[in-house]
Formats: structure tokens, sequence, C-alpha cells
């Protein structure tokens, strides 16, 4: 497994494995890796030769009163973990490899960003499509996984695929979940146990939601709202529930056959926030 800092080291790398003739897959990460990511590395390599994992805590997606600072950071695990894993690259490049100069150009996103988790955290998929865009160029792999934790993310990376003409196959990855159904995330670190005790209350409210919709409850926002109820009253507090459209991410005011939808939530347990969905498909 080779360990790239720079930018040419990991062009080079890529660039020998394809003269072998093999299939890169990307799994792009900020690090702090567990069952979730892991999951994607494998699915990669089920598509491809060649697994590459970045791993970069991007400070462009993180807002002024976020966490970068302490956001987890374990190289030497993440690296072992890859290995037993067969990744064959790992590109972690520090920031001034990734941000040289002063920045003249910016992407902006149009509605896809103006629900979920981009209503609440302003120029958080700004940050991401920067970097990944960035990452995509630089790796120029044939695949790239991406979770179904991070939904929205995924549909706005798609676009960007699809309007930049990336040569690029996206692979939407499960969630892989604690066995109390708790989306597994980095950030779940933070949780104490009061907060890990309620943290899966999110899952089942949204599989909640999903039966009630499944059972034939069209107009959802009555369900919506008790449920908020139910959740604070766990100690969780609401950023968002709703069912969206899976194309507009808009909120969708009743459901109808042939659609396809997210069940979708973010909550704070204390000071962390954790997010999860459901896909509804009729
Ligand atoms: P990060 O939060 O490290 O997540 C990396 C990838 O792992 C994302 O595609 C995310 O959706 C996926 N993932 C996270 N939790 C998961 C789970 N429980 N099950 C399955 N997959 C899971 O997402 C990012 O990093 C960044 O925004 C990034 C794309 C790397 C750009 O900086």
């Amino acid at each position: 497994m080779e360990i790239c800092r720079t930018i040419d080291d990991v062009r080079q790398a890529v660039k020998a494995k394809r003269m072998e003739g093999n299939r890169i897959s990307f799994v792009p990460t900020m690090g702090a890796l567990h069952k979730g990511h892991l999951s994607l590395i494998r699915r990669a390599s089920e598509n491809a030769d060649t697994v590459v994992v970045s791993i970069y805590v991007n400070p462009t997606q993180f807002g002024p009163n976020e966490d970068f600072d302490t956001y987890p950071r374990d190289f030497e695990s993440d690296v072992e973990k890859c290995r037993k894993e067969s990744v064959e690259i790992i590109f972690a490049p520090g920031h001034d490899e990734i941000y040289t100069e002063k920045k003249y150009l910016s992407i902006g996103i149009d509605s896809l960003n103006g629900s979920m988790c981009g209503a609440s955290r302003p120029g958080f998929f700004e940050g991401v499509l920067l970097i990944v865009n960035k990452l995509f160029n630089i790796v120029k792999p044939d695949s790239a996984v991406f979770g179904q934790k991070d939904i929205q993310q995924f549909q706005i990376i798609s676009r960007m695929v699809k309007e930049f003409n990336h040569e690029i196959e996206l692979i939407m990855g499960p969630i892989e979940r604690a066995n109390d159904g708790l989306a597994l995330s980095s950030r779940n670190q933070y949780l104490n146990e009061s907060e890990r005790q309620a943290a899966p209350g999110l899952y089942r409210t949204l599989r909640y939601i999903k039966e009630q919709i499944l059972d034939g409850v069209n107009n959802p926002a009555l369900l919506i709202e008790h449920q908020k109820s139910e959740l604070e009253a766990k100690g969780l507090k609401i950023d968002y529930l709703n069912v969206f459209s899976m194309q507009t991410l808009q909120p969708i005011k009743s459901v109808e056959e042939g659609g396809k939808y997210i069940v979708a939530g973010a909550v704070y347990a204390g000071r962390t926030r954790l997010i999860d969905n459901l896909l509804i498909e009729f």
C-alpha cells in the first residue's frame, strides 16, 4: 500500500496502476474510519482492481462555529484499517498541497442546496464540491463510492459529475448501523452515555414515518409534527425532519404512486449533529 502526500505522488501511483491495466475506484473520506467507510471500500473493490482512499479533513466544508479543530483524527489507525481492506493507495495531503493559492473561483449550487443540510449549514456543500471536484481531477478514477448516509451530498455530487462532465461512475453504498440502528458516524465519538442512548431515536422515527407512508398515509405533515415532539421529548433537538423528493430534494406535500422519496432528519444530541435517512420507492 502506498501512502501519497502530494498530488504528484498520487498521480504517479494511479498512473502506474493504470499502466498495469487496472480499473481504479475511489473512496473519499475525512478519516476516523469506521465500518461505514470500510463497507464503501469493499464496495469499491468489488468494482475495480485498485482502490484509492483519500483521508483529508477538508477545512472549506466546515462553518466558523463547527468542529474542524476537534474533528477526530487517527491517521495510524486509519492506515491499518485500509491495509486490512487491501487498499492500494492512500492519498493524505496536507492543506498546503490542496489549497495553495488565493482562490478566484467557486462553485455555486442552485436549489439542491436550499433544503435539508444545505439549509442549515451555509457553505457546506460548496466546500464539499470544491474538494470533491479537486480530488476527482487529481485521482481521475473510473468509479467513486459515496454513502447513502449523506444522501444530499450524493445527489449534489451526481449533478456535478453530470454537469461538469466527469467521466466517473458514482456508486451509492448503503448506511452501516450500530446494533440499535444508529447510523455510524465519525462524530458519534462525541456522544456521552445519555446522548448515545437517545441517538437511535432518530432512526426509529424515520422507520416509523416510512412504515406509515407505505401503509397509505400520503400526506405526512401531521405525522411528522407529532414525531418531532416525540424526539424532542427524548432530548433530541430537531434541525429538520421531513419527506423530500429524491430528485429535487425539496420537501413534499403528498406522496404519489411511482415517486421516489427520502425520509430524512437531522437532530442534535447535546452539541453533536446526527443525520440519517431512509429511501421510499413505490
Ligand atoms: P466522511 O464523513 O468521512 O464520509 C466519507 C464517506 O463515508 C461518505 O461518502 C459518507 O456518506 C460515507 N459514510 C459515512 N457514514 C457512513 C455509514 N454509516 N455507512 C455508510 N457510509 C457512510 O463525507 C465526507 O467525509 C466528506 O464530505 C467528503 C466526501 C470526503 C469530502 O470532504
